[in-house]
């Protein structure tokens, strides 16, 4: 694991979005792993000025982690939705390439199956980008996730509900549970950047990555992963241990020359 310190949320996310716009422009037919969350909203952002520019993702094809039980694509609150306005309307992705589990599936098992055979034959997911929860998931998978764990129906704790709720109107009506990526379906991305900002995500930033591996905070899995890179800003940086360590690696590594 690589953690990268970074002095602002923006230059946080813009070096996010400057690494995936380069996989993109690498392997043109990327298969790209996508989450949803605001701290990814400002990266989306810049990925669609990127295509303004001139960048190409015709040819990409996308999973997401995870959508919410019960809400239908169409819902403003679905991350299908959230995908399709924050995202795929802005870039020229084709639609039919883009991936997320249906949430609205009668047979929930058959459709959490049918997803990840859909990545499998698509060949795996090239790049991941991850966000973090305040109760330290990643996708959706809450604490006790196994760490094997596949595409999976999963019930979401009070601190997820306590976090996400505000986005419903009402709160109340925010579903209870949500389709996720497994964390082993997740640890077999080829590359995983994991992007955490502000300071509300310290101390979650801080046991994921220092800490034990537990399956109490699915993220602390990704120190398992071969080529995961972790970018935070100062304000999550806060409760690092070994930040001068991190900085130092970032300052001397000749691969991340260009991006100083
Ligand atoms: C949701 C998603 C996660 C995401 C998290 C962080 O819970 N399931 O994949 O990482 O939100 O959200 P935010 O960026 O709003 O803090």
């Amino acid at each position: 694991m690589e953690v990268i310190i970074r002095p602002t949320t923006e230059a946080a996310t813009e070096l996010t979005a400057q690494l995936i716009a380069e996989k993109v422009k690498q392997k043109p037919s990327l298969c790209l792993g996508l989450a949803t969350g605001c701290t990814m909203e400002k990266v989306y952002d810049k990925l669609a000025n990127k295509h303004q520019e001139g960048l190409d993702f015709s040819l990409i094809r996308t999973y997401n982690l995870d959508e919410y039980i019960g809400l239908s694509p169409e819902n403003p609150n679905s991350y299908r939705h959230y995908m399709n306005e924050n995202l795929f309307n802005k870039i020229n992705v084709d639609q039919h390439n883009t991936h997320l589990p249906l949430g609205m599936a009668e047979d929930l098992d058959k459709e959490c199956k049918l997803y990840e055979q859909s990545i499998k034959d698509n060949g795996g997911i090239d790049l991941q980008l991850l966000g973090i929860g305040r109760s330290g998931h990643i996708g959706f998978n809450e604490p006790l996730s196994a760490l094997r764990s596949r595409t999976r129906d999963k019930a979401l704790t009070p601190i997820t509900v306590a976090q996400n709720s505000p986005l419903f109107d009402p709160p109340e009506s925010m579903p209870k549970r949500a389709l996720t990526m497994g964390v082993g379906t997740i640890l077999e991305a080829e590359q995983i950047i994991m992007l955490v900002t502000g300071k509300a995500k310290a101390d979650i930033l801080a046991k994921a990555v220092e800490g034990p591996i537990t399956s109490m905070i699915s993220a602390t899995a990704l120190q398992l992963h071969a080529n995961c890179t972790v970018i935070v800003d100062e304000a999550a940086a806060a409760n690092l241990q070994c930040s001068d360590y991190y900085k130092w690696i970032f300052d001397n590594e000749p691969k991340w020359k260009p991006y100083h």
